[in-house]
Protein backbone atom coordinates (compact mmCIF):
# COMPACT_ATOMS: atom_id res chain seq x y z
CA UNK A 1 0.00 0.00 0.00
CA UNK A 2 0.99 3.61 -0.77
CA UNK A 3 0.34 6.95 0.84
CA UNK A 4 -0.82 10.13 0.45
CA UNK A 5 -0.52 12.68 2.64
CA UNK A 6 -2.50 15.95 2.40
CA UNK A 7 -0.73 19.16 3.46
CA UNK A 8 -2.03 21.77 1.41
CA UNK A 9 -4.75 23.99 2.46
CA UNK A 10 -4.79 27.71 3.44
CA UNK A 11 -4.34 27.24 7.66
CA UNK A 12 -6.72 30.54 7.68
CA UNK A 13 -7.50 29.19 11.14
CA UNK A 14 -4.27 29.73 12.15
CA UNK A 15 -3.67 32.87 11.31
CA UNK A 16 -1.44 34.94 11.41
CA UNK A 17 1.25 31.78 12.53
CA UNK A 18 0.42 30.66 8.72
CA UNK A 19 1.24 33.74 6.85
CA UNK A 20 4.70 32.47 5.85
CA UNK A 21 5.15 28.67 7.03
CA UNK A 22 2.36 26.21 6.04
CA UNK A 23 0.12 24.63 8.53
CA UNK A 24 2.17 21.04 8.77
CA UNK A 25 5.28 22.90 9.08
CA UNK A 26 4.37 24.77 12.14
CA UNK A 27 5.79 23.05 15.81
CA UNK A 28 4.15 20.59 17.70
CA UNK A 29 6.12 20.89 20.65
CA UNK A 30 9.43 19.82 19.06
CA UNK A 31 8.81 18.86 15.80
CA UNK A 32 7.20 19.81 12.72
CA UNK A 33 3.78 18.49 12.59
CA UNK A 34 4.10 16.59 9.44
CA UNK A 35 6.83 14.47 11.08
CA UNK A 36 3.72 12.77 13.14
CA UNK A 37 1.18 11.48 10.30
CA UNK A 38 4.30 10.34 8.52
CA UNK A 39 5.77 8.44 11.23
CA UNK A 40 2.42 7.02 11.86
CA UNK A 41 2.46 5.68 8.17
CA UNK A 42 6.36 4.42 8.44
CA UNK A 43 5.88 2.53 11.00
CA UNK A 44 2.53 1.07 9.79
CA UNK A 45 4.99 0.03 6.75
CA UNK A 46 4.42 2.14 4.29
CA UNK A 47 7.14 3.06 2.13
CA UNK A 48 6.16 4.79 -0.78
CA UNK A 49 4.39 8.27 -0.31
CA UNK A 50 3.36 11.53 -1.70
CA UNK A 51 3.11 14.49 -0.14
CA UNK A 52 0.14 17.40 -1.76
CA UNK A 53 0.99 20.92 -0.53
CA UNK A 54 0.23 24.48 -1.56
CA UNK A 55 2.48 25.44 -4.70
CA UNK A 56 3.96 28.49 -2.14
CA UNK A 57 4.58 25.90 0.49
CA UNK A 58 6.37 22.87 -1.59
CA UNK A 59 9.87 24.13 -1.34
CA UNK A 60 9.69 24.15 2.30
CA UNK A 61 8.38 20.27 2.37
CA UNK A 62 11.21 19.45 0.14
CA UNK A 63 13.96 20.99 1.92
CA UNK A 64 12.34 19.55 5.19
CA UNK A 65 11.95 15.86 4.05
CA UNK A 66 13.54 15.25 0.51
CA UNK A 67 13.05 12.44 -1.51
CA UNK A 68 13.15 10.26 1.74
CA UNK A 69 15.91 7.86 1.25
CA UNK A 70 17.47 9.14 4.39
CA UNK A 71 14.74 7.40 5.93
CA UNK A 72 14.53 4.29 3.94
CA UNK A 73 11.51 5.44 2.20
CA UNK A 74 10.64 7.78 -1.21
CA UNK A 75 8.60 10.83 -1.22
CA UNK A 76 7.24 12.25 -4.26
CA UNK A 77 5.32 15.74 -4.49
CA UNK A 78 2.40 17.44 -6.00
CA UNK A 79 1.03 20.19 -5.47
CA UNK A 80 -2.81 21.68 -4.89
CA UNK A 81 -3.24 24.52 -6.48
CA UNK A 82 -6.59 26.32 -4.59
CA UNK A 83 -8.07 24.29 -1.50
CA UNK A 84 -10.86 22.08 -3.63
CA UNK A 85 -11.21 19.57 -1.42
CA UNK A 86 -9.42 16.47 0.39
CA UNK A 87 -10.76 14.09 -2.32
CA UNK A 88 -8.74 16.36 -5.12
CA UNK A 89 -6.39 14.07 -3.52
CA UNK A 90 -6.67 11.12 -5.66
CA UNK A 91 -6.97 12.67 -8.93
CA UNK A 92 -4.02 15.09 -8.19
CA UNK A 93 -1.81 12.12 -7.38
CA UNK A 94 -3.65 9.82 -10.11
CA UNK A 95 0.04 8.88 -11.52
CA UNK A 96 1.61 7.90 -7.79
CA UNK A 97 -1.35 5.64 -7.25
CA UNK A 98 -0.91 3.95 -9.98
CA UNK A 99 -2.79 0.54 -10.08
CA UNK A 100 -1.82 0.23 -5.85
CA UNK A 101 -4.06 0.41 -2.65
CA UNK A 102 -3.74 3.88 -1.23
CA UNK A 103 -3.83 5.37 2.18
CA UNK A 104 -4.77 9.36 2.43
CA UNK A 105 -3.69 11.28 5.90
CA UNK A 106 -4.46 14.22 6.55
CA UNK A 107 -0.76 16.19 7.53
CA UNK A 108 -2.79 17.96 10.60
CA UNK A 109 -4.25 14.69 12.55
CA UNK A 110 -1.36 13.45 15.44
CA UNK A 111 -2.29 9.77 16.53
CA UNK A 112 -1.14 7.87 19.43
CA UNK A 113 -1.45 4.57 20.90
CA UNK A 114 -2.03 1.01 20.07
CA UNK A 115 -1.69 -0.97 16.98
CA UNK A 116 -4.78 0.00 15.46
CA UNK A 117 -3.41 1.02 12.02
CA UNK A 118 -0.99 -1.28 10.85
CA UNK A 119 -3.29 -4.00 11.79
CA UNK A 120 -6.02 -2.58 9.80
CA UNK A 121 -3.55 -2.61 7.06
CA UNK A 122 -2.35 -5.56 7.30
CA UNK A 123 -5.48 -7.13 7.16
CA UNK A 124 -6.73 -4.65 4.11
CA UNK A 125 -8.04 -6.40 1.27
CA UNK A 126 -10.28 -4.24 -0.82
CA UNK A 127 -13.10 -1.61 -0.65
CA UNK A 128 -12.37 1.21 1.96
CA UNK A 129 -11.29 1.15 5.80
CA UNK A 130 -11.80 4.40 8.05
CA UNK A 131 -12.06 4.53 12.02
CA UNK A 132 -14.17 6.15 14.17
CA UNK A 133 -13.53 8.13 17.30
CA UNK A 134 -15.91 9.03 20.19
CA UNK A 135 -15.39 12.95 20.33
CA UNK A 136 -17.77 15.88 22.05
CA UNK A 137 -17.96 18.06 18.96
CA UNK A 138 -19.03 15.47 16.31
CA UNK A 139 -20.41 18.44 13.86
CA UNK A 140 -16.74 19.90 13.53
CA UNK A 141 -15.88 16.47 11.64
CA UNK A 142 -17.25 13.94 9.03
CA UNK A 143 -19.72 11.94 11.36
CA UNK A 144 -20.45 8.28 10.93
CA UNK A 145 -23.89 7.00 12.54
CA UNK A 146 -23.93 2.60 13.47
CA UNK A 147 -26.95 0.52 13.52
CA UNK A 148 -27.21 -2.24 16.42
CA UNK A 149 -24.81 -4.60 14.65
CA UNK A 150 -22.07 -2.21 14.33
CA UNK A 151 -22.48 -1.37 10.70
CA UNK A 152 -22.04 2.20 9.42
CA UNK A 153 -25.94 3.18 8.11
CA UNK A 154 -24.54 6.71 7.55
CA UNK A 155 -21.92 9.30 7.57
CA UNK A 156 -22.38 12.41 7.37
CA UNK A 157 -19.49 16.04 6.55
CA UNK A 158 -20.13 18.30 9.44
CA UNK A 159 -23.64 17.36 10.67
CA UNK A 160 -25.59 20.52 12.11
CA UNK A 161 -27.52 17.70 14.35
CA UNK A 162 -24.51 15.10 14.26
CA UNK A 163 -26.08 11.63 14.46
CA UNK A 164 -23.85 10.06 16.42
CA UNK A 165 -20.58 10.99 18.26
CA UNK A 166 -18.41 9.20 16.44
CA UNK A 167 -16.01 11.39 14.35
CA UNK A 168 -14.12 10.41 11.39
CA UNK A 169 -10.41 10.60 11.55
CA UNK A 170 -8.05 11.63 8.88
CA UNK A 171 -6.15 8.32 8.11
CA UNK A 172 -7.90 6.20 5.00
CA UNK A 173 -7.65 3.52 3.54
CA UNK A 174 -8.87 2.52 -0.39
CA UNK A 175 -8.77 0.08 -3.01
CA UNK A 176 -7.55 1.24 -6.37
CA UNK A 177 -11.17 2.27 -7.25
CA UNK A 178 -10.59 5.33 -4.90
CA UNK A 179 -9.30 7.22 -8.17
CA UNK A 180 -12.31 7.09 -9.93
CA UNK A 181 -14.64 7.31 -7.07
CA UNK A 182 -12.93 10.55 -6.75
CA UNK A 183 -13.75 11.17 -10.51
CA UNK A 184 -17.35 11.03 -10.14
CA UNK A 185 -18.64 12.99 -6.78
CA UNK A 186 -19.36 16.30 -7.59
CA UNK A 187 -17.89 19.36 -5.29
CA UNK A 188 -20.28 20.23 -1.64
CA UNK A 189 -21.92 23.51 -1.25
CA UNK A 190 -18.76 24.32 0.31
CA UNK A 191 -16.98 24.03 -3.07
CA UNK A 192 -14.59 20.82 -1.89
CA UNK A 193 -14.78 17.34 -2.99
CA UNK A 194 -15.06 15.95 0.15
CA UNK A 195 -13.12 13.03 1.51
CA UNK A 196 -16.80 11.84 2.89
CA UNK A 197 -18.59 11.78 -0.52
CA UNK A 198 -15.96 9.03 -1.37
CA UNK A 199 -16.44 7.05 1.72
CA UNK A 200 -20.55 7.39 1.40
CA UNK A 201 -20.01 6.05 -2.38
CA UNK A 202 -18.04 2.52 -0.80
CA UNK A 203 -20.68 2.63 2.42
CA UNK A 204 -23.51 2.38 -0.68
CA UNK A 205 -22.21 -0.22 -2.48
CA UNK A 206 -21.55 -2.03 0.91
CA UNK A 207 -17.78 -1.48 1.12
CA UNK A 208 -17.22 0.26 3.95
CA UNK A 209 -15.29 -1.33 6.55
CA UNK A 210 -15.41 1.12 10.51
CA UNK A 211 -12.97 0.25 13.03
CA UNK A 212 -13.48 2.11 16.31
CA UNK A 213 -10.62 3.29 17.93
CA UNK A 214 -10.33 2.37 21.54
CA UNK A 215 -10.48 4.62 24.95
CA UNK A 216 -7.33 5.98 25.42
CA UNK A 217 -6.40 6.11 22.01
CA UNK A 218 -5.32 9.61 21.34
CA UNK A 219 -6.64 11.63 18.12
CA UNK A 220 -5.62 15.10 18.03
CA UNK A 221 -5.99 17.55 15.22
CA UNK A 222 -3.94 20.92 15.18
CA UNK A 223 -6.22 22.80 13.28
CA UNK A 224 -6.39 26.21 15.76
CA UNK A 225 -3.82 27.82 17.77
CA UNK A 226 -5.53 26.34 20.61
CA UNK A 227 -5.44 22.90 19.48
CA UNK A 228 -2.08 23.20 18.18
CA UNK A 229 -0.58 24.35 22.00
CA UNK A 230 -3.05 21.69 23.44
CA UNK A 231 -0.92 19.08 21.43
CA UNK A 232 2.28 20.51 21.95
CA UNK A 233 1.58 19.80 25.67
CA UNK A 234 -0.05 16.51 25.30
CA UNK A 235 3.74 15.42 23.46
CA UNK A 236 5.68 16.97 25.63
CA UNK A 237 4.25 15.41 28.91
CA UNK A 238 4.23 11.93 27.41
CA UNK A 239 7.71 12.03 25.80
CA UNK A 240 9.16 13.34 29.21
CA UNK A 241 7.38 10.54 31.37
CA UNK A 242 8.48 7.75 29.11
CA UNK A 243 11.42 9.28 27.52
CA UNK A 244 10.46 8.51 24.04
CA UNK A 245 9.68 10.12 21.02
CA UNK A 246 6.28 10.77 19.54
CA UNK A 247 6.21 11.63 15.42
CA UNK A 248 10.18 10.37 15.42
CA UNK A 249 10.51 9.10 11.47
CA UNK A 250 14.19 7.90 12.08
CA UNK A 251 13.30 5.85 14.89
CA UNK A 252 10.23 4.09 12.85
CA UNK A 253 12.25 3.19 10.12
CA UNK A 254 15.06 1.63 12.32
CA UNK A 255 11.98 -0.35 13.63
CA UNK A 256 10.32 -1.33 11.17
CA UNK A 257 14.13 -2.37 9.61
CA UNK A 258 13.83 0.48 6.33
CA UNK A 259 17.29 1.72 8.14
CA UNK A 260 20.35 -0.42 9.40
CA UNK A 261 21.49 0.44 12.33
CA UNK A 262 24.57 1.85 10.53
CA UNK A 263 22.53 3.73 8.29
CA UNK A 264 20.49 5.32 11.26
CA UNK A 265 23.52 6.36 13.01
CA UNK A 266 24.78 8.03 10.23
CA UNK A 267 21.42 9.82 9.93
CA UNK A 268 21.75 10.79 13.62
CA UNK A 269 25.86 12.39 13.03
CA UNK A 270 24.77 14.90 9.95
CA UNK A 271 22.17 16.79 12.11
CA UNK A 272 23.68 20.01 14.69
CA UNK A 273 24.09 19.03 17.91
CA UNK A 274 20.86 19.40 19.79
CA UNK A 275 18.05 17.44 21.84
CA UNK A 276 16.97 15.53 18.75
CA UNK A 277 20.15 13.88 17.74
CA UNK A 278 20.63 13.06 21.70
CA UNK A 279 17.53 11.36 21.76
CA UNK A 280 18.73 9.67 18.24
CA UNK A 281 21.99 8.50 19.37
CA UNK A 282 20.78 6.96 22.64
CA UNK A 283 18.10 5.17 20.66
CA UNK A 284 20.75 3.44 18.57
CA UNK A 285 23.11 2.57 22.21
CA UNK A 286 19.71 0.69 23.32
CA UNK A 287 19.46 -0.56 20.34
CA UNK A 288 22.85 -1.94 20.30
CA UNK A 289 22.45 -3.43 23.74
CA UNK A 290 18.88 -4.99 23.17
CA UNK A 291 20.24 -6.59 19.88
CA UNK A 292 23.60 -7.42 21.65
CA UNK A 293 25.56 -6.26 18.12
CA UNK A 294 28.84 -5.56 21.03
CA UNK A 295 29.92 -2.78 18.91
C1 LIG B 1 -11.63 16.86 7.24
C2 LIG B 1 -12.71 15.94 6.72
C3 LIG B 1 -13.55 15.40 7.88
C4 LIG B 1 -12.64 14.74 8.89
C5 LIG B 1 -11.54 15.71 9.35
C6 LIG B 1 -10.52 15.00 10.23
O1 LIG B 1 -12.19 18.03 7.72
O2 LIG B 1 -13.50 16.63 5.77
O3 LIG B 1 -14.50 14.48 7.41
O4 LIG B 1 -13.41 14.29 10.00
O5 LIG B 1 -10.84 16.26 8.23
O6 LIG B 1 -9.52 15.87 10.69
P1 LIG B 1 -11.44 19.45 7.68
O7 LIG B 1 -11.02 19.68 9.11
O8 LIG B 1 -10.27 19.32 6.77
O9 LIG B 1 -12.46 20.42 7.22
Amino acid sequence: MKAIIMAGGNGSRLYPLSKVSSKQLQAVYDKPMIYYPLTVLIAAGIREFCIITTPQDQYRFEQLLADGTQWGISIEYRTQASPDGIGQAFLIAESFVGSDNVALMLGDNIFFGGDAFPRAMAEFRSGATIFAYHVTNPGDYGVVEFDREGRAVSIEEKPAAPRSHFAVPGLYLYDNRVVGMARTIKPSARGELEITDINRAYMESGELYVRRLSRGFAWLDAGTSRALQEASAYIETIERRQGVKLGCPEEAALVRGFLDLDQFCAVAAAMPACDYRAYLEGVATETRRIRGAGH
